[in-house]
């Protein structure tokens, strides 16, 4: 299996063949997305629901995004790895974004950084990249702008936001990113933007005319059901497989089904003899 890059990317755009993305948060599973053929893992700050609970990702920080982009890094040998910039480690200055972007890639091992944010976050992206640092920016509804947007809402549904999301899209194009994720948007404005921009969308809830698609894992997994968003398909029932494996180990647990011979280590009983 080859290596997937950057120019990987541009190149998918420029054949017209699309690209997939996954996320994922963890080495045992980054073993297996890296089986699959997946061309990019996301170590996305999800991970703040879908690993740690939150309700929304605001409370993840760098420490967590590089503690587990470095795992995924361990076990992901193919695809490319791309560590979220988490809330509030990039929107307080070009230098402290050029910093944390700097520790995603050094500690976290990623090869390359995703932010939120169109025109607002230019100079940022332009100053990580100028940094030899790959952005790819998300656009449309980000998540860590919930209380501004007063929900997770569909964006580009009026004209005001229409309008927002074709600058925000040639922002972040001319600022230097190597693709944009676009979340939740009609599908006909993410098929605009596509066309309009050189580098590749990837599309969340965007429809299917976007360069490439990305999902949570756990949700196309069927794993997470405190929320199923319209956008997502189950493509396996990972979640019932797993409560069926624990509810039958522990039926074999209590019914001393488990373990039997196979699973004991053996010994000279003689030394018991007398203790
Ligand atoms: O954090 C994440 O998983 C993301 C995807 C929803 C694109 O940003």
């Amino acid at each position: 299996m080859k290596k997937v890059t950057v120019n990987t990317f541009r190149e998918r755009k420029e054949a017209a063949e699309k690209l997939t993305m996954i996320t994922c948060y963890d080495y045992s599973t980054a073993k297996l997305v890296d089986q699959s053929g997946i061309d990019s893992i996301l170590v996305g700050d999800s991970l703040g629901m879908t690993m740690l609970g939150y309700e929304d990702t605001l409370s993840v920080t760098l420490e967590d995004m590089i503690h587990h982009s470095a795992a995924v890094a361990r076990g992901a040998k193919h695809p490319l790895i791309v560590c979220d910039m988490p809330f509030m480690t990039y929107s307080t200055g070009v230098r402290d974004a050029v910093i944390n972007a700097g520790r995603l890639i050094q500690e976290g091992h990623a090869h390359a950084v995703k932010l939120e944010g169109g025109v607002e976050v230019k100079d940022e992206i332009a100053a990580i990249v100028a940094a030899k640092i790959p952005v790819c920016a998300h656009i449309g509804l980000t998540p860590q702008s919930v209380n501004t947007f007063g929900g997770f809402k569909v964006q580009g549904k009026d004209e005001a936001t229409v309008n927002k999301l074709l600058a925000d899209a040639k922002a972040v194009e001319e600022a230097g990113a190597f693709a944009v994720v676009i979340e939740c948007v009609p599908a006909p404005l993410a098929k605009k933007v596509t066309e309009m921009l050189s580098i590749p969308t990837i599309g969340i809830g965007a429809g299917v005319d976007c360069d490439g698609q990305v999902l949570v894992y756990q949700d196309m997994l069927g794993m997470f059901d405190d929320f199923v968003p319209k956008f997502v398909k189950q493509f396996a029932h990972v979640g019932e497989a797993m409560v069926k494996g624990f509810k039958d180990y522990d039926e074999a647990v209590k019914n001393k089904s488990f373990p039997t011979k196979e699973h004991e280590f053996s010994m000279d009983e003689s030394l018991l003899d007398e203790k």
